[in-house]
């Protein structure tokens, strides 16, 4: 079985919900507290054993390759000033992976995004992990519990998911289970993106933005045409390359935040702040102060 080394983040998305910020800022840029948000993504791949990494980007996003550059005069400065700890920090960020970039010239939609990395991956099985899904966890990363799925599985499509409630279903492609009742780990017979109405999802399971995906992926995904929203959706590919190679859902264990989305954004900050040693305890205490206000 082919051992997964490579993985894919796309990018390229305009990132509308946040305008103005995205007139000027990809949105993979905004800050959770201090750290841009691409860099937990990023992060998550390289704790799970990755790190030869594909960001695909589309006009505009020049601010994402600069971050994960080397910045060599802010380091000198840094250093000049006695902030050697930060200058250690920033230059961490260039040294942790691999990173290379990949224009998507049309915005066609996630199935066309993942096309685009077919010169990188070859024909390879990869991860794909996608940035409006932040996804926190003590343990294993949640790709890292998906390309452990893909071992156990012989080599299966793997789809990160959880169980969602109703009134959501229609944000998400939505898998169908073989077998009722299965958990953990299962394998899947169907995959409906954005079922308009609860009747139309085949459960209540959906994939949030983490996929271990074979390489003849790039097959289906050349005859994929447009479908839900008029874009080629990398569901319905997936959902046809089923007919060669199975695919199973894997729940994950970590948090999900939907930071693709205000609120989900806003609950990413708070969280990450009252987890963090430097500020914790007062934003902890700000919050019970507001909340007796409100
Ligand atoms: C994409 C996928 C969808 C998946 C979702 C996860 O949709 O098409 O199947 O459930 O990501 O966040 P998007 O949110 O990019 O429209």
């Amino acid at each position: 079985m082919q051992k997964i080394t490579k993985a894919v983040i796309p990018a390229a998305g305009l990132g509308t919900r946040f305008l103005p910020a995205t007139k000027a800022l990809p949105k993979e840029m905004l800050p959770i507290v201090d750290t841009p948000n691409i860099q937990y993504i990023v992060e998550e791949a390289v704790k799970a054993g990755i790190k030869d990494i594909l960001i695909i980007i589309s006009g505009s996003k020049e601010a994402i390759e600069d971050y994960f550059d080397v910045n060599a005069e802010l380091e000198m400065r840094l250093k000049a000033s006695k902030k050697d700890k930060q200058a250690d920090e920033i230059r961490a960020i260039t040294d942790m992976a691999n990173i290379v970039y990949i224009r998507q010239k049309e915005p066609k939609g996630l199935g066309h995004a993942v096309l685009s990395a077919k010169p990188f991956i070859g024909n390879e099985p990869f991860a794909v992990l996608l940035g409006d899904d932040l996804i926190t966890s003590d343990e294993k990363p949640a790709i890292g519990e998906l390309i452990a799925a893909y071992y156990k599985t012989n080599g299966g499509t793997i789809l990160g998911c959880k169980r969602v409630s109703k009134d959501v279903l229609h944000k998400y492609g939505v898998v169908k289970p073989v077998k009722d009742g299965t958990k953990g780990l299962f394998e899947i017979n169907d995959f409906v993106e954005k079922p308009k109405d609860p009747s139309l999802a085949p459960s209540d399971v959906a994939c949030l933005g983490r996929y271990v995906l074979p390489g003849c992926i790039f097959d289906y995904l050349e005859k994929t045409k447009a479908g839900v929203g008029g874009e080629i959706q990398l569901t319905d590919a997936i959902k046809a390359s089923m007919e060669t190679n199975p695919c199973y859902a894997k729940i994950f264990t970590g948090t999900r935040y939907d930071i693709g989305d205000k609120f989900g954004y806003v609950k990413a900050i708070i969280d990450f702040a009252l987890k963090r040693e430097d500020l914790g305890k007062e934003v902890k205490d700000y919050i019970k102060q507001l909340a007796k206000t409100l």
